[in-house]
């Protein structure tokens, strides 16, 4: 890359280098030439010099604080993959040193919390975007675009299933089982985000009833099966769970599309890119016929950084802000509530958003 190109990038500090930080390094941000990794940050120094042995970094770029990374090295942005509680304070830290910030999923377990980042970043003028990947897949995009385009006609239900079995490892070695909201927080946001962006509607009110059997070794909700009230009666039913030996589903799950002129089907997100993705489109009642989808060159993860590096250079917003995703998060919130109090809540409405 010559000098002027360089200029362009761009310069990413990346804070939390755990499990899936690490796997940002290794598969998602090589492909993106539109950045260059410039720092490494992890608050635990175990975990910080496994990083720089398996990256190969100098000292100089690997830090214990955001904070000292910024005062350190000339950067843009922050690519934020700490777990969920440290997720808004570590934005509002890169935000107030002048940083764009790009987050993992959930952006926050309240609207609340998430609003502060929101609103920091609008005074600041800084892109804040939130990594929502399962969006970024052909299946997923080909699916919104036909429903918007009406191949179904008006929606009159949609069914989601997600199936598999994460419950082999023993109690003591496995994390897992002790992570909030297992389910709703950790899988679930990805549905929720996906039935927004595919419906082009915010959700209304959330039933939850916890399904998990006696056995399961999570601390809280394993499985669930969730009644989701859209914009304009639309109801989607839910029904998700880590311990099911059922035919195990990809990771967006099985999707059934039901409208007054057809019926589409999605699945996607395997482990290996787009190739897995499939839809199905039926009209009027004939056959399900297979959907041709777009090659992606860029998907997931990667696709989304490069809308970030595109928005911090001035270019368009993200699909994903900070913004549009308060809805995703409102429902998440909600749905938490409602697996605690056993009630239908209300999810808050957020108000010019769009999916
Ligand atoms: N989008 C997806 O498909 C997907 C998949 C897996 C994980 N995730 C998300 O990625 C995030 C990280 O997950 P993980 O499994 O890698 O967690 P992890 O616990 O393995 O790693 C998180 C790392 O962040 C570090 N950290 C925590 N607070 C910090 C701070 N203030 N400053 C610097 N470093 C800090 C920890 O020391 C740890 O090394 C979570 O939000 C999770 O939901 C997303």
């Amino acid at each position: 890359m010559v000098d002027g190109d360089e200029k362009q990038r761009t310069r990413l500090i990346h804070v939390g280098l755990g499990g899936w930080g690490s796997d940002w390094e290794a598969n998602a941000i090589p492909p993106v030439a539109e950045v260059e990794r410039v720092a490494v940050v992890d608050a635990h120094e175990p975990t910080l010099r496994a990083a720089q042995e398996k990256f190969d970094l100098p000292d100089e770029m690997c830090f214990t604080s955001l904070t000292e990374a910024a005062e350190n090295v000339p950067a843009d942005a922050a690519l934020v993959t700490s777990p969920m509680d440290f997720h808004v304070p570590v934005a509002l830290e890169a935000l107030d040193a002048g940083l764009h910030v790009l987050v993992e999923k959930p952006f926050a377990g309240t609207v609340a919390e998430a609003r502060t980042a929101v609103e920091r970043a609008e005074e600041l003028g800084l892109v804040l975007q939130v990594s929502q990947n399962y969006r970024f897949y052909p299946g997923a995009q080909a699916a919104r675009d036909l429903i918007a385009a009406g191949a179904v006609g008006d929606l009159s239900v949609v069914h989601v299933d997600f199936r598999r079995w994460d419950h082999d490892a023993p109690v003591e070695t496995y994390r897992h089982y002790a992570f909030p909201h297992p389910l709703i927080y950790d899988m679930a946001i990805h549905h929720f985000d996906l039935l927004r962006m595919t419906t082009g509607r915010e959700a209304v009110s959330v039933y939850a009833k916890v399904t998990d059997p006696p056995w399961s070794r999570y601390t809280e909700e394993a499985s669930a099966v969730l009644v989701i009230e859209l914009t304009g009666g639309l109801v989607a039913s839910y029904r998700g769970s880590w311990v099911s030996r059922a035919p195990q589903t990809l990771w967006d799950g099985e999707w059934s599309f039901e409208g007054a002129g057809g019926h589409l089907t999605l699945t996607g997100r395997g482990n290996d890119g787009p190739a897995d993705d499939a839809v199905t489109l039926s009209v009027g009642g004939g056959p399900a016929r297979p959907v041709a989808l777009p090659p992606m060159p860029l998907w997931g993860r990667s696709a989304g950084l490069r809308q970030f590096a595109r928005a911090v250079r001035g270019g368009p917003a993200p699909d994903v802000t900070g913004r549009a995703n308060l809805g995703s998060v409102a429902l998440m919130e909600a749905a938490a509530r409602s697996a605690g109090s056993g009630k239908v809540e209300q999810v808050e409405q957020i108000g010019g958003t769009s999916a």
